[in-house]
């Protein structure tokens, strides 16, 4: 049968839509000066999977990994071998595999925001200090809640295993957020915070001897400890006068590890599900990326649905499913509903891909690889191989005869 090109969301006569370039992950990880691979994206998209898949690809291709994987789900933690938070990286069993030439390692672990922070505190401060920061309420809050602190130690916690060494590959998961954008933005929102001018005027009195604090000031002053209460208002205060005199401001530190994002070696790789908000997340993701000077690999279109079969486009399979069922032969109820499963696929597939060149005609030269939805999630090194192979795989070995930078094949012509 030929293949029916209203198929592709195109409206006839109209120019096909500009291809994506396919994206070499397979090349990426194996390429020895990759050292670093951040995956980000909006919430729920895969990130995490998408970073554990990577981790296991790069391992079987003879690296020596380490995956930082944030709030995995309990199962597939469980068959990384995560069984506790405990903050340091476990290696993976992954003997199963069917590695060719000399494999390496794969390392897991889970971020454990507190600890992380904790660690900070300690590795920068006498013990006396140390202790008083760790005991101070306010900190107790911040280092487990505030917004922004998961991605601020995640970024923490790489430069950490960056400057340990003892991987040659580090593949980061980034937090669930709301915005792909908070991971770049957290780090410095929380410098600012802690760094910043209400922190400094909060602080002014003690430090000052309330020699410099106007009478506006101390007005402002007595109107906050109202509404925060005294107390809080002076473990702030104590908090972040213990900080400073630690290690010279936050926002320095957030400088730091942020430009190591920058440099030569990382690359970020954009994760979205095929769907609106998702794809519009991932778009001001990129913008910003390439405003930051950060390098990017490219987008990973996650979970989509290619159909079985192009060869039978929507309209007619509906068209037969209807002829089918009014012939009432033996089996026709069977053969239309089967029909009507492939015209909605088709449906689903063309408004997927449709989003897919939306998205391509905004970025044109960002690369692109789609990974189909598998049947149940992916829970285990099985399914982290066989997602693996969908993101490292050859552009046109699928099942489907689908290129991986598509949902559905292009329209010829
Ligand atoms: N290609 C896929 N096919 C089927 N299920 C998938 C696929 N990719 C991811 N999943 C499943 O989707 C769920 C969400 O994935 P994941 O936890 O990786 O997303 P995330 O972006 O890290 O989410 P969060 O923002 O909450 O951290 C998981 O149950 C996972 O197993
Ligand atoms: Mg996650």
């Amino acid at each position: 049968m030929a293949a029916d090109t209203a198929t592709t969301g195109t409206p006839a006569g109209a120019r096909a839509p500009r291809q994506a370039p396919a994206m070499d992950l397979a090349e990426l990880i194996a390429d020895r000066q990759t050292r670093i691979v951040v995956c980000c994206g909006a919430g729920g998209v895969g990130k995490t999977t998408t970073s554990a898949a990577l981790a296991l690809a790069a391992a079987e291709a003879g690296r020596t990994v380490v995956v930082l994987t944030i709030d995995p789900a309990r199962r597939l933690a469980q068959s990384l071998g995560l069984t506790e938070l405990d903050n340091e990286p476990r290696k993976v069993d992954i003997s199963g595999g069917a590695a060719t030439g000399a494999p390496g390692e794969l390392h897991a672990m889970m971020l454990d925001m507190k600890r992380t922070f904790d660690d900070v505190v300690t590795a920068h401060s006498t013990p006396e200090r140390a202790q008083q920061i760790l005991d101070n309420p306010f900190y107790q809050a911040l280092s487990s809640s505030f917004a922004g602190t998961q991605e601020y130690m995640a970024m923490e916690k790489l430069g950490q295993l960056r400057a340990s060494d003892q991987w040659d590959l580090i593949i980061v998961d980034t937090p669930p957020s709301r915005s792909a954008l908070d991971f770049l933005d957290a780090p410095n929102r929380m410098g600012r915070f802690l760094d910043g001018t209400m922190i400094r005027l909060l602080m002014a009195p003690s430090r000052t001897g309330f020699k410099f604090a106007s009478a506006g000031f101390l007005f402002f002053s007595r109107i906050i400890s109202k509404i925060l209460g005294g107390q809080l208002l002076r473990d702030i205060s104590a908090f972040v006068a213990a900080l400073d005199t630690m290690f010279g401001g936050f926002r320095e530190r957030a400088t730091a590890t942020f430009e190591l994002l920058r440099r030569p070696g990382t690359w970020f790789v954009v994760v979205a599900a095929p769907e609106p908000d998702a794809l519009r997340e991932a778009s001001y993701f990129v913008d910003r990326l390439s405003a930051e000077g950060m390098p990017l690999a490219g987008l990973v279109v996650n979970r989509t649905h290619p159909p079985a079969t192009t060869a039978l486009s929507a309209t007619r399979a509906e068209g037969a499913a209807e002829e089918v069922a009014e012939s009432g032969d033996d089996g026709a109820a069977l053969a239309a509903a089967a029909l009507r499963v492939h015209a909605e696929r088709m449906q689903q597939a063309t408004r997927e891909q449709h989003l897919a060149d939306r998205f391509t005609s905004a970025h044109p030269d960002v690369a692109l690889r789609t990974v189909p939805a598998t049947a149940g999630d992916v829970h285990d090194l099985e399914g982290l191989r066989m997602m693996a192979a969908a993101l490292t795989g050859p552009d046109h070995d699928t099942p489907t005869g689908t290129p991986r930078t598509r949902v559905l094949p292009a329209r010829r012509g």
